[in-house]
């Protein structure tokens, strides 16, 4: 290749760098960290409203089925992307994601099994189970974290 062709390229990369305002892009096949990331953002987004109602008072049992039912469509989202080699830049996974699969695995399961659950507590309709429910899935995420995304 040319010296011609190659700066072209250079200022190119440089560009896609600065645009993601010094944030690292998933320039990989497939973009597994990038998929992975979007797919826990969406479980944040149908997770957080229905912490908020809780937070305000203003439980709404027939408003609150469908919440949970909106996270239960999104749990699976992120677990496929944890291929064996997906550990790059721009994850924010701990190595102990590779070194121990089998605690990941249980920690995902202990996650699943909460929303289970927590749509068995919506579907009660009793608020103090629905909080119950949520704490323990809350309780999930934090666990997970703690060991296997870096803060
Ligand atoms: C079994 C482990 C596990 C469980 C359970 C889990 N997470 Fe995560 N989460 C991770 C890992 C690992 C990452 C880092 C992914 C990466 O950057 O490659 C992450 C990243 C995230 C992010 C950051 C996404 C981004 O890059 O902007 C959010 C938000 C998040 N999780 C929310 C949640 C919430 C809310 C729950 C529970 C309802 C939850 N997670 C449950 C392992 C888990």
């Amino acid at each position: 290749m040319s010296i011609r062709l190659k700066y072209p390229l250079f200022l190119l990369l440089t560009a896609t760098i600065l645009a993601g305002c010094g944030e690292v892009e998933d320039t990989r096949p497939g973009q597994p960290v990038k998929h992975r990331q979007v797919a826990f953002k969406e479980i944040v987004k149908t997770f957080e409203p229905m912490g908020v109602m809780l937070r305000k008072e203003r439980y709404d049992a027939d408003k609150f089925l469908p919440m949970a039912e909106a996270l239960l469509a999104k749990r699976d989202g992120p677990w496929s992307y944890f291929g064996a080699d997906t550990n790059y830049p721009p994850t924010k996974a701990t190595p102990d994601v590779w070194k121990q699969p089998e605690q990941f695995e249980k920690d995902k399961n202990a996650f699943i099994a909460a929303t289970d659950a927590l749509i068995v507590a919506a579907q009660s309709k009793e608020k103090a189970q629905v909080e119950k429910a949520y704490e323990t899935l809350h309780e999930t995420c934090k666990t997970c974290h703690k060991q296997f995304k870096e803060r």
